[in-house]
């Protein structure tokens, strides 16, 4: 087996990451983050249980524990309270008590749902996240962001509430579908755009070999964007300025999620598109060279990620939409913009004029 594990520091509130081909199936790898003696409940979805229900379960039974399900259907658009409701539900039925645990074995949808019902149950049980898709390794599990949306804006209702453990199996990549892979791209590609050159570089030259799912290659990549994400946590854990970085391409990215309906750009796709724009506008500025805009412009389109904007969204809905965006201030649209290869800005001085090219 090929582990790799790193930490999120937190001081008290700290937790682990394991990454590992077969973690799923190696309770000896996490149980001492079980530490609650009380229920234990796995919150998955309709397509996520099919594969791995039964193999965490039996896990969790190898080392004594009897783990109850509470399976929801699988999509964006069942990310609301509803559902959020119906897991509290369950655990109300099921007699959960401040001691149990929550496992939250899926991609972001599962993960950020079942973080924010953990969150509130009880003003806050334990949970794990087992996140089972590229995009939540790499970006949801991590940084205990939970949320669910609401019918006037994605992920509006929500908390920070930080898992007691994250455990990736990289095996169930194996069944995971193209497209999805693509979208977690898009978020491996954004660690090397925001924070390290070398990393995009390496990108370059290896991307192809995480879509022929080279562990070597896979667990190396997964890894340096935890720990990325990690180290940026750490820095700045509620967003209140570094933190920001992280949503490279979702200014322009939740515009074009909002404009064609959840779901159908998934998000890593409009982020891909997001971040060429937002590398357009640096290029506009002079921030970023032509050469530069065209290497990222390539890796993301190499990973099979949309470039530019839906043929059916005209320029000006993106001004409309932005402006309800969560990162503005004082009435400004908040862009996050390269500077270099490796390293971006916040900007709020952006105009009209220059977001219209960039979406151009
Ligand atoms: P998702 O959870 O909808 O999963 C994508 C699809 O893949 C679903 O149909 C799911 O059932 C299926 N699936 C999951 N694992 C599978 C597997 N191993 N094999 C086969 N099918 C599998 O989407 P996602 O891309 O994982 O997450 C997107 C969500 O994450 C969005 O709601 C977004 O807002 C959120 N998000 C949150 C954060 C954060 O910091 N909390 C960061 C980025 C994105
Ligand atoms: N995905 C953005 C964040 O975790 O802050």
């Amino acid at each position: 087996m090929m582990l790799k594990k790193l930490s999120v520091d937190l001081g008290k509130r700290s937790y682990p990451i394991f990454i590992a081909d077969g973690a799923l199936t190696t309770p000896s790898l996490w149980q001492d983050c079980l530490v609650k003696r009380g229920k234990v409940v796995i919150v998955t979805n309709e397509t996520v249980q099919k594969w791995y229900l039964e193999p965490l379960q039996s896990s969790l039974k190898s080392i004594g524990v009897e783990a109850l399900s509470c399976i929801l259907p699988d999509g964006e658009q069942y990310k609301d309270l509803k559902h959020f409701n119906d897991i509290l539900t369950f655990l109300l039925e099921n007699s959960a008590g401040r001691d149990s645990t929550v496992f939250a074995l899926g991609g972001g949808v599962i993960g950020d749902m079942t973080g924010f019902a953990a969150a509130c149950y009880q003003r806050g049980i334990d949970f794990i996240q087992v996140p089972t898709t590229l995009l939540s390794y790499v970006d949801s599990s991590v940084g205990g962001k939970t949320a669910v949306n609401h019918p006037l804006g994605k992920n509006m209702i929500g908390a920070f509430y930080q898992p007691k453990a994250v455990i990736i199996d990289l095996n169930t990549l194996k069944t995971l579908p193209e497209r999805e892979i693509a979208a977690g791209m898009a978020e491996v590609i954004k660690y090397g755009i925001i924070w390290d050159r070398d990393f995009f570089s390496y990108l370059e030259d290896n991307s192809e070999k995480v879509w022929a799912h080279d562990l070597d290659v896979l667990s190396d990549v997964v890894y340096r964007c935890c720990e990325i994400k990690a180290e940026v946590v750490h820095q700045d854990e509620t967003e209140g300025g570094l933190r920001a970085i992280l949503n490279l391409g979702h200014t322009f990215g939740h515009a074009i999620e909002t404009f064609m309906g959840y779901g159908v750009w998934l998000h890593g796709e409009a982020v891909a598109a997001g971040m060429v724009m937002a590398s357009r506008l640096a290029l506009g500025r002079g921030y970023i060279s032509e050469e530069v805009f065209e290497r990222i412009r390539a890796l993301i389109a190499r990973n099979r990620l949309p470039v530019s904007r839906p043929d059916s969204m005209p320029g000006e809905a993106f001004l409309q939409l932005m402006i309800h965006d969560k990162k503005n201030r004082n009435g400004h649209i908040n862009y996050i913009v390269p500077d270099e290869l490796g390293r971006v800005s916040l900007r709020c001085d952006v105009t009209e004029e220059e977001a219209l090219a960039a979406v151009s």
